[in-house]
């Protein structure tokens, strides 16, 4: 039966209290919740739970599958470290370090981040062509996560950082000449789509599969989360990311987030990333 998530908020509204509630209940059980959150909304004493409610109701049910049982006001509560993280983050008066692009949000032509870092061959990591930068945090984030691995006796080696979005467009018609419209869909990002153009993605080593099971690529899965580096394109989601898996595409989302989307969207980057943008258009 088609699981549903209001349950869980509306559970938790009608109850009030602490214990864990199912996020996922069936469609009759939601009906029942729907109906009755109505009818007791005045005894909700969180409105944030309400408008949980309705942040949900706006997700698909391929996410809404995702989300584990658990607590409306322990979600809430990790969701406010998320926004929290993000706003001070914000330093340089730029798009958000949330911000949803995706192939059904394009962000134009126009978009280039401010104040791209040139990223060069350096003392932490190695870079396999002449022309790459980040924005500014994600520039720190790389500084960060070098640092780690070279702990661990590796050197990061830096293949795609920044593409402009007229790189991007160069970029996917070769794709589309050289495999055909439907294939380079499911591995090119159409220009105006791609987490590249927020200077905040960066590809790793060879960029081919089997890059992930080198010890670089095994490191940087195991821990990029750690710094806030989080797999845009995981095995097994295309029909939620678009995109076929991508071991080495990682964007840099912040440490708060990276653990939100574990704990909360089954550490899927695109659950997580509809989920706070609806979160921000809901009143
Ligand atoms: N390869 C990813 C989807 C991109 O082109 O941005
Ligand atoms: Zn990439």
């Amino acid at each position: 039966m088609k699981k549903v998530i209001f349950a869980l908020v509306c559970a938790f509204a009608l109850c009030g209290c602490e214990k864990k509630v199912a996020l996922a209940e069936t469609s009759a059980q939601n009906q029942k919740f729907v109906k009755e959150s109505k009818e007791s909304k005045s005894e909700n004493p969180n409105p944030e739970v309400e408008k949980l409610r309705r942040v949900f109701a706006k997700m698909t049910d391929r996410c809404k599958e995702a989300i584990p049982n658990g607590n409306p006001e322990e979600f809430l509560a990790d969701l406010h470290k998320v926004l929290e993280e993000e706003n001070n983050a914000h330093r340089s008066d730029d798009l958000d370090l949330l911000y949803l692009i995706d192939k059904k949000h394009n962000i134009g032509s126009d978009y280039v981040p401010k104040n791209l870092k040139p990223v060069k061959n350096n003392d932490l990591w190695n870079v396999s062509r002449n022309d790459l930068s980040l924005r500014p945090e994600s520039y720190a984030a790389l500084e960060e996560l070098s640092r780690a691995a070279l702990a661990d006796g590796i050197k990061l080696m830096v293949s795609s950082t920044y593409r402009s979005y007229k790189y991007q467009e160069g970029l996917f018609n070769r794709y589309v000449k050289q495999d055909g419209l439907e294939l380079a869909e499911r591995y090119s990002a159409r220009p105006g789509t791609s987490q590249h153009q927020l200077g905040m993605a960066i590809d790793f080593g060879s960029i081919t599969d089997d890059w992930g099971d080198t010890k670089m690529g095994k490191w940087v899965y195991q821990h990029a989360a750690e710094h806030g580096w989080s797999l845009s394109f995981p095995q097994g989601y295309e029909d939620v990311t678009g995109y076929m898996w991508e071991c080495w595409h990682f964007r840099y989302i912040g440490v708060e987030a990276c653990h939100f989307q574990k704990k909360w969207f089954s550490d899927v980057q695109q659950f997580m990333l509809e989920f706070v943008a609806a979160w921000k258009q809901t009143d």
